[in-house]
């Protein structure tokens, strides 16, 4: 499936915003909700229509109305969390699980700590959620835990805000059926696998655990 890079100009600016380091924790919270939501309005441009019947002060009619498959948004913790209300604002009634891994220190390997998914997972569209995607070995370890739980790979849209070519392709590579969104490609990760530029530790930006 595609890689979608939204490049739209007020994701871009807000974007560079999230990178200064001089932007504290509330704010920072505020642009990842922003710049999930104008995401999510991109992301759900392929949602499928269906018509029903409506009756307006005037008129009977016919009009258009999401239909197609339930959405649940995914949370990857910590910092998929602050993506969830900007996306909300657009998709009151998605159902929400959520999938808690950190990165160990010393090999950036995923570890799963938590995992609490909607019961009909399955018969849903997934938004899997992540601001930061650096190895990858998050997002493909996330990915493999919604596969385990019945989630078919064509259903799941991960969506992140930063991430390194090489997380990219890596995700890419391992799974070619997962749409991805991004807002912007940086050139690479540092030797403590942090991307570069990118915009630092953003679960410890979000939750002023720096
Ligand atoms: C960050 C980020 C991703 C992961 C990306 O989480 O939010 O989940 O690192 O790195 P990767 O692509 O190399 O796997 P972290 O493990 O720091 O946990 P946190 O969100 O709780 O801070
Ligand atoms: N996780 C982050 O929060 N930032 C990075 O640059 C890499 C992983």
């Amino acid at each position: 499936m595609a890689i979608h890079v939204l490049d739209h100009p007020l994701i871009r600016h807000k974007i560079t915003l999230l990178r200064d380091k001089n932007t504290g924790s509330k704010d920072f919270r505020e642009l990842v909700e922003e710049i999930a939501c104008l995401m999510a309005y991109e992301a759900t441009r392929s949602l499928p229509m269906e018509y029903v019947d409506v009756e307006t002060p005037i008129a009977q009619t016919k009009g258009l109305v999401i239909g197609g498959k339930k959405l649940a948004l995914v949370p990857i913790l910590r910092a998929g969390l602050g993506m969830v209300s900007g996306i909300e604002r657009l998709v009151p009634a998605a159902k929400v699980g959520h999938i808690g891994l950190y990165r160990q220190e010393n090999t950036l390997e995923p570890v799963e700590y938590f995992c609490k998914m909607p019961v009909d997972l399955e018969e849903r569209e997934i938004m899997l959620l992540d601001p930061m995607l650096a190895t990858g070995g998050s997002a493909i370890a996330a990915v493999e835990c919604l596969r385990k739980r019945g989630v078919d790979p064509k259903n799941i849209k991960f969506m992140c805000l930063v991430c390194s070519l090489e997380g990219l392709k890596k995700l890419h590579d391992a799974e070619p059926e997962i749409s991805i969104y991004v807002a912007a490609i940086d050139q690479g990760l540092n030797e403590h696998g942090y991307i570069v530029p990118g915009l630092g530790d953003a679960g410890d930006r979000i939750f002023g655990t720096l």
